[in-house]
């Protein structure tokens, strides 16, 4: 090729990002010894073409734009359809990022297979069309609808995509593909951009709806699909303890749509099954009560859902005390240790706390910091809480028991699925009171030790 050159570039295995120098360690992630060589074929070339129709090129005066409402598309999965404020919008690249093996490529195939009106082209840039088809026959469903095609050169995909025009086009992995007209390899940031942009613009240009499928390491943000949230229209995240068999699909961006939307899912022999009432799972029916469970009343998104908490306080074996938090923030959860030392006297300092989310959930709502103190309360005396009562408040740092978000539709679930009593802050305020359950109002923490452990 005329005014090609090759040469060396050094990229991280760990986060893709590229230097023109060797280093030991990388500035951009912290690692060390994982820099490696390669060659390189530099020289510029367009990027790949898209069509993209004439209309709206010029610029033209706001109040001329008609809107209409979003075309969109309905998925296979009605709460993957209600995550993305009712289905998919035609047009719009959707981002579902998540740990490797936490279900994305299966979420991804079984839409398809579960609407089999829907004409799908499954890229797998990480599986042959062989894997993929072994994969589909355990989820089950229809196949008709379902193309599928083992590639990672986009200019392949963009061309492919382009003749067959489906209604859907998904992409797994952006990780795997890769833009030849980027002077790097699949992975790296630079690749990762582009794949990106380019399927955005293939997305505007056509109108077809694009997921493309992101992994994420443990650690959480490098090289990845973090850098895609700017440009793509929806992330979906997928969040869960891969032991559990729970999985939790949450919206974090939606240009279309409200965010911090939830669905739960269950990962079976058969693929993901829908979790419609959370609540029903997470609460373990207990025949008699133990001690160290606390249920909170939490809001993610806007759907209610109650959860159980579960709390184990011991002598500390070792010198120092552990504190271990799954599912929760283990410095969130040493600040409530603290408040309850400093603030209410409990002495904890030399007793290991382990905490644990039921079904393998990620709480970020800090209306959970009321059954926090709660269930490590009830482990620590040994006293259960009753089956019936459950809790939603915010603990500040001088022992203040906070009023939270939409208290009166947590209360109103909380009634619904049979709770007797609700704690909540003293400086709760209802719009409307919520009938069927009683509620306890609390402002501090030895308020509530009166009115729990009474
Ligand atoms: P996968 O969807 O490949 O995860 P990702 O694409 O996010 O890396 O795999 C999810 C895990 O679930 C994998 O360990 C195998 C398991 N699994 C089931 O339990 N049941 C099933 O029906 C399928 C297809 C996978
Ligand atoms: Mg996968």
């Amino acid at each position: 090729m005329a005014g090609a050159r090759s040469k060396s570039v050094w990229f991280c295995t760990s986060c893709g990002n590229e230097y023109s120098k060797w280093m030991g360690k990388c500035p951009s992630c912290g690692e060390w010894n994982t820099m490696t060589e390669k060659e390189v074929v530099t020289g510029k070339k367009a990027p790949i073409a898209v069509s993209v129709p004439g209309a709206g090129h010029k610029p033209m005066p706001l109040k001329d734009v008609s809107t209409g409402s979003e075309d969109r598309l309905s998925l296979g999965s009605a709460e993957v359809d209600r995550l993305l404020g009712g289905g998919i919008v035609k047009g719009s690249l959707v981002l579902m990022g998540g740990e490797p093996g936490i279900g994305k490529s299966t979420l991804s195939l079984q839409l398809p297979l579960r609407s089999p009106g829907l004409k799908t082209l499954y890229v797998s840039g990480e599986e042959s069309v062989k894997q993929v088809k072994m994969r589909a026959d355990r989820l089950g469903g229809d196949s008709s609808g379902c193309l599928i095609y083992s590639e990672t050169d986009m200019n392949a995909i963009i061309e492919e995509a382009q003749e067959v025009a489906p209604d859907l086009l998904i992409v797994d992995s952006v990780q795997t593909m890769y833009c030849q007209q980027v002077d790097s390899t699949a992975g790296s940031v630079s690749q990762i951009k582009e794949v990106a942009a380019t399927l955005l613009r293939f997305a505007k240009g056509s109108g077809i709806p694009v997921i493309l499928i992101g992994h994420i390491t443990k650690e959480g943000t490098i090289a990845g699909p973090k850098i895609l949230e700017h440009i793509v229209d929806v992330v979906l995240q997928f969040e869960g303890e891969n032991r559990g068999a729970y999985r939790v699909l949450r919206s974090i961006k939606n240009r279309f749509g409200s965010t911090s939307e939830l669905a739960v899912f269950e990962m079976t022999g058969t693929g993901l099954r829908e979790v419609e009432n959370p609540s029903e799972m997470l609460i373990p029916m207990h025949e008699e009560g133990l001690s160290g469970t606390a249920i909170c009343a939490m809001l993610d998104g806007n759907r209610p859902f109650l959860f159980e908490v579960q709390a184990l306080v011991s002598s500390a074996v070792y010198g120092t005390a552990q504190r271990s938090a799954t599912g929760f923030d283990v410095r969130r959860l040493n600040m409530l240790l603290a408040v309850l030392e400093r603030r209410a006297g409990f002495k904890l300092g030399q007793k290991d706390v382990f905490l644990n989310m039921a079904g393998g959930l990620r709480i970020t709502d800090p209306a959970c910091d009321l059954a926090v103190i709660c269930s490590v309360l009830s482990s620590n005396f040994d006293y259960c809480i009753p089956a019936d009562t459950c809790f939603a408040g915010e603990v500040g740092l001088s022992g203040e028991i906070r009023p939270v978000s939409q208290a009166g539709r947590r209360a109103v679930e909380a009634a619904r699925l049979g709770f007797k009593r609700i704690f909540v802050s003293s400086y709760t305020h209802f719009d409307t009171k919520p009938s069927g359950i009683e509620v306890v109002k609390v402002s501090d923490i030895p308020s509530l030790v009166r009115a729990l452990f009474k």
